[in-house]
């Protein structure tokens, strides 16, 4: 036995056995249970969203309800001299939109780059659209692997900026989300609409506040706790929130989906909000 080899460490040396005995096995993969049943679900579920998404982006109309002062959080905060009004209580940055140019241009990718660097949704993501692994014990299609270094998953690595500026979206959904239970002409009122709007805001706090990048702008780069103890109780709060959010995520996505259906339901006058109070 060799110098190296005394001194390997038994993780090493069983890994050197392993690869030595390793099999030859030209199969993508022995496994015989339905593995490809999971990521075709997340695919579907994920595929859905994206393709709702992308419609409702270039559809530009039915994401205001002017009575009952409900903003769908797909174009909020709407800062176009297009929207309609009563929808832009942030103000006119920018001009008017030629036809075509969805008004949610600036909002969207923010939301989209937020959701897509997810831990969560890379976790999905890969193992549903990118097949990289796509599960245990199956060989993966791709040649190469070169982790998130190159274009396009470089990207992933921006989460924490995308966090940040997600965060400030999160700010006008809550604003967004008081705003309707004050409809036109009333102080105070409210309706289906603004109830869904609040669990929807709720949701996007849990999302938001369990997410990682959270974690480790309140906790991290500190190395004694004691010193810090606003920072601990923060850290212990998005700890406790943190395991779960796979959960989150998934629920977050499906009352914005929820929401902006219903405000365009609303606005397009499909239907009529289901009023409580005024
Ligand atoms: S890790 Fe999922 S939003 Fe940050």
């Amino acid at each position: 036995m060799g110098v190296q080899d005394q001194m390997a460490s038994p993780d090493q040396k069983r890994g050197q056995s392993t690869r030595t005995v390793r099999a030859n096995i030209a199969a993508r993969t022995l496994r015989t249970d339905n593995w490809r049943k999971e990521p075709l679900i997340t695919a579907a579920i994920l595929g859905f969203f994206v393709v709702y998404t992308v419609i409702r982006l270039f559809m530009n109309a039915d994401y205001f309800a002017v009575k009952e002062n409900y903003l769908t959080p797909v174009y909020s905060p709407c800062i176009s001299a297009s929207c309609v009004e009563g929808a832009s209580d942030f103000g006119h940055w920018l001009p008017k939109f030629p036809v075509g140019l969805p008004l949610a241009i600036l909002v969207f990718p923010i939301l989209a780059g937020f959701r897509t660097t997810c831990y969560y949704y890379r976790k999905a993501g890969y193992r549903s659209l990118w097949m990289s692994p796509q599960a245990c014990a199956v060989r993966e299609p791709h040649a190469k692997y070169t982790g998130e270094t190159r274009f396009p998953l470089v990207v992933m690595n921006w989460h924490r900026f995308f966090f940040f500026l997600a965060s400030i979206l999160l700010l006008v959904n809550t604003y967004d989300a008081i705003k309707a239970f004050h409809p036109e002409g009333h102080a105070f009122g409210f309706g289906l609409g603004s109830l869904i709007m609040a669990v929807n805001v709720v949701m996007l706090w849990l999302y938001s506040l369990s997410c990682h990048a959270c974690r480790h702008a309140v906790g991290g780069r500190i190395n004694n706790f004691s010193k810090h103890p606003l920072r601990y109780k923060m850290w212990t709060l998005v700890s406790r929130l943190n395991p779960k959010h796979g959960n989150f995520a998934m629920a977050s996505l499906a009352t914005v989906i929820l929401t902006d259906f219903y405000v365009m339901a609303v606005s397009a006058g499909w239907i009529s909000d289901l009023r409580f109070l005024n």
